[in-house]
């Protein structure tokens, strides 16, 4: 070899046989870490290698152009290394190639045109480089490959009509980039694509109705676009396939299309920081169990203006409920309670009306509820028997800025993981209940700008977890007690800060 620049120790002869042609390679560091079965295998091949892996390999500088001569290669990983300039013309000469993996490199530059040359690619994966520039229309002639995974470059410009030509595409991972313009014409034909994830580019207009051809598409993936217009009814007609549908921040207007009540293999639909209005009739009541796989469904910050409806108790599977910042009105349904996997619950500003259904003490995976800043009248109804409830893992419970009246309820000990309570901003009445001795691990505790009257409670100091308290803003009288001056220093600072009476 002219200049053999390879410093690692390891395995240097084999590395020789095998890599005839690499007279330029060159190594970072000196703990190179080789693939022997494909060393040795390659050692039997010479030049006729077919198979070369030199991942994690921590080569730098540029991909020599020698790579082109190694024209038996259907295997070539040189990703998660340190190599930079651009990916050589050279590349495509390796018409054999099947698997072409530079990914997690530091590549640069635009992907070369002859790419489109390896027509048996199966697999092209150049995530997690500084590839830029547009895709070329040459790509069309991949129609061998299964997986294209661009994500996280600079890739600009529109995508090429000719992309959907590559009809064996099964995964089309294009997020963050810079792509621009619309989604192609056409793309119907890309009938076996399974994972469709554009999130994180600059594409606008409206979603085309040609998504109903895709019947093998399951998880679409759309976030942090300029999409508008009208989500597709059509999406509704992949019933079968569509497992995960992330719409998440974009412009998307109207309502949720009924259609999408078929869908019945959803696991995941994120629909959150859009401007969708209407209601749910995609929950029409009618028709058995919609959704029945869904676990985590996202609308919040968009402007849906209904109530909600009681079907939603149908979602049996539910792991996660956010539709905080809409205007959803009406009584949080009592249907909840039957949503025994929920953990998190969040409907926070909303114009929601009426109490808290007692139902909900069942949910006894939840660990989140936040119905702060609604309207909301009333804790639980005074008849509710609290040796019921079941609210073992809650957590944080945020009620603050509602209109809530009456007194609190004296059964604290049933919420024994409770890390919040906010009750802030309302106008409940009565005295702090004794009770409240039994929420032990409480470090935020707030009942401020209530009418709360009577003394403060020696059983506060029970709570050992407690950080801040605020008591402000009621018609407390009387001193604060002995047992709570004594206990930690963080509180009683708290309490003369807030503590006005
Ligand atoms: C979706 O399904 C409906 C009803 O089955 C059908 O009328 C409609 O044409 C389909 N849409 C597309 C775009 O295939
Ligand atoms: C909501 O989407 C807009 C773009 O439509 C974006 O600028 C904003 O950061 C998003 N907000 C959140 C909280 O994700
Ligand atoms: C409350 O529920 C418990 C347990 O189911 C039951 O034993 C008790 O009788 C109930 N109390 C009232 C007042 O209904
Ligand atoms: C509940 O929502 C409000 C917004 O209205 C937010 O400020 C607060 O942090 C949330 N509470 C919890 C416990 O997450
Ligand atoms: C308690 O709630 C009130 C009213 O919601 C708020 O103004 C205050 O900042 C809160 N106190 C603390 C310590 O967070």
């Amino acid at each position: 070899m002219a200049s053999p620049t390879i410093a690692g120790p390891v395995f240097l002869p084999r590395l020789l046989a095998c890599l005839f042609f690499f007279v330029s390679l060159t190594c970072c560091c000196d703990n190179l870490l080789l693939n022997d079965y494909d060393f040795q295998r390659c050692l039997e091949l010479r030049n006729t290698c077919t198979s070369l892996s030199l991942s994690r390999s921590s080569f730098c500088g540029t991909i020599p152009t020698e790579i082109g001569r190694l024209t038996k290669l259907s295997f070539l990983d040189l990703s998660y290394n340190e190599f930079t300039g651009s990916i050589p013309n050279q590349i495509g000469y390796l018409t054999e190639l099947t698997m072409l993996l530079l990914s997690d490199n530091h590549l640069s530059g635009a992907l070369p045109y002859a790419i489109g040359n390896l027509e048996r690619l199966s697999s092209l994966a150049l995530a997690n480089n500084d590839l830029s520039g547009a895709i070329s229309s040459g790509i069309g002639k991949l129609v061998n490959l299964g997986s294209l995974n661009l994500c996280n470059n600079d890739i600009q410009g529109q995508i090429p009509s000719d992309f959907v030509a590559m009809t064996a595409l099964r995964s089309l991972y294009m997020y963050d980039n810079s792509l621009t313009g619309t989604l192609p014409m056409d793309l119907h034909q890309l009938s076996n694509i399974a994972q469709f994830l554009f999130s994180g580019n600059s594409l606008t207009g409206t979603l085309p109705d040609e998504f109903a051809g895709l019947t093998n598409l399951q998880v679409l993936d759309l976030t942090s676009n300029s999409f508008t217009g009208k989500l597709p009814e059509s999406l509704g007609n992949l019933s079968e396939s569509l497992e995960l549908v992330t719409l998440t921040s974009n412009g998307f207007t109207g309502s949720i299309p009924a259609s999408w009540s078929n869908l019945q293999s959803v696991t995941s639909l994120y629909l959150n920081n859009n401007s969708l209005s209407g209601g749910f009739e995609i929950l029409a009541e009618e028709g058995g169990a919609p959704y029945a796989s869904l676990k985590y469904l996202d609308f919040a910050d968009n402007s849906l203006s209904s109530s909600i409806p009681t079907a939603m108790g149908l979602l049996t599977n539910l792991n996660r409920l956010r539709g905080m910042r809409n205007r959803l009105s009406g009584r949080i349904p009592s249907e909840f309670g039957n949503l025994r996997d929920l953990d998190a619950l969040c409907l926070e500003e909303n114009t929601l009306t009426g109490g808290l259904p007692s139902e909900l003490g069942q949910l006894s995976e939840l660990q989140r509820m936040n119905f702060s800043n609604n309207l909301l009248t009333a804790l639980f109804q005074p008849d509710t028997n609290f040796s019921n409830f079941n609210l073992l893992e809650l957590e944080y419970l945020d009620l603050h800025e509602n209109r809530i009246s009456g007194p609190l309820f004296s059964e604290l000990h049933q919420f024994q993981a409770l890390l919040l309570l906010d009750l802030g901003s309302n106008s409940i009445t009565g005295t702090i209940p004794t009770g409240i001795g039994g929420i032990p691990i409480t470090y935020y505790l707030n009942l401020s700008h209530n009418l709360f009257t009577g003394s403060i409670p020696k059983e506060l100091s029970q709570i050992t977890g407690i950080v801040e308290l605020d008591l402000s803003s009621n018609r407390l009288t009387g001193s604060i007690p002995e047992e709570l001056q004594v206990i930690p220093p963080a509180l009683t600072k708290k309490l003369d800060k807030y503590f006005n009476y």
